[in-house]
């Protein structure tokens, strides 16, 4: 069975076809620019556009950095405020005449590495971190998501975790890998002591093996600790995922 996965990002909105037996693509991605201000309609009218690429008449998993519940986003911390109270998962229904599941992207790509990646197979609680731009959080116990923790928000050092551990202040800041893991490190122990997961997965584009190799070996958690499967693909996957996954 194939799903629609679109993820809605900063600088581009990707879809692809997902099988959601295997977690493969069936498809390649399809991209176009993320609207300049992305307010919803015309955010919409963008993937109304990347559905309309693949023909697709059948249900479809749409992602994006906002905490979304019941449909409706709740916060906008890296896109426009006027998502805020947006009916998401309405807007794009009717733009696309087509049953949507949305949800937060980091939840997005928890669902990619519980189901299909590093935490496949894994039981207790997961907890998946994505360091991109922002700090994306969740949290899984067995294949059950607890949605929408938004940890990378948490008070730390005067001001807030991603705003001292996002991979965005790594490379704004020109820090070295040693004094970014030192950062994430005070992070990483914060968070084992509010929620004691067995396994923390590090995703985004830290999480490849040739950036790995920096500062994996600085970093010690209680909790079993592994780079993600997923990148690029993770929320396009983790989209797909959970809309099948939340109506079946
Ligand atoms: C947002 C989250 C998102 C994360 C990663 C944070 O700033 O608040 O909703 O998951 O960035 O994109």
């Amino acid at each position: 069975m194939e799903i629609l996965g679109i993820d809605i990002g900063g600088t581009g909105i990707k879809g692809a076809l997902v099988d959601i037996e295997s977690g493969q693509l069936t498809s390649e991605r399809f991209r176009l620019d993320t609207p300049g201000g992305a307010c919803p309609e015309e955010v919409a009218e963008v993937v109304h556009a990347v559905a309309k690429h693949f023909l697709w008449k059948k249900k479809v998993g749409i992602t994006m950095p906002v905490r979304i519940r019941d449909g409706i986003a709740c916060t906008a911390a890296n896109i426009d405020p006027s998502w805020i109270g947006t009916d998401v998962e309405a807007l794009f229904s009717s733009a696309l005449e087509l049953e949507v599941t949305a949800l937060n992207d980091a939840d997005a790509a928890g669902y990619a590495e519980v189901h299909y990646g590093a935490g496949r197979g894994a039981s207790g609680k997961t907890l998946v971190l994505t360091l991109g731009t922002g700090i994306g959080s969740s949290l899984f116990v067995g294949h059950v998501l607890v949605p929408n923790l938004e940890l990378g928000h948490l008070r730390m050092g005067g001001t807030t975790a991603e705003a001292l551990a996002a991979n965005s202040i790594r490379k704004r800041d020109d820090l070295s890998w040693k004094k970014w893991a030192k950062r994430l490190q005070k992070y990483l122990t914060y968070i084992e002591f509010l929620l004691d997961p067995s396994l923390i997965i590090l995703g985004g584009g830290v999480s490849r093996p040739k950036r790995t190799r920096h500062y994996f070996h600085l970093l010690k958690t209680n909790a079993r600790l592994l780079p993600a499967q997923f990148q690029n693909e993770a929320g396009i996957i983790g989209a797909a995922c959970a809309a099948h996954t939340q109506t079946v």
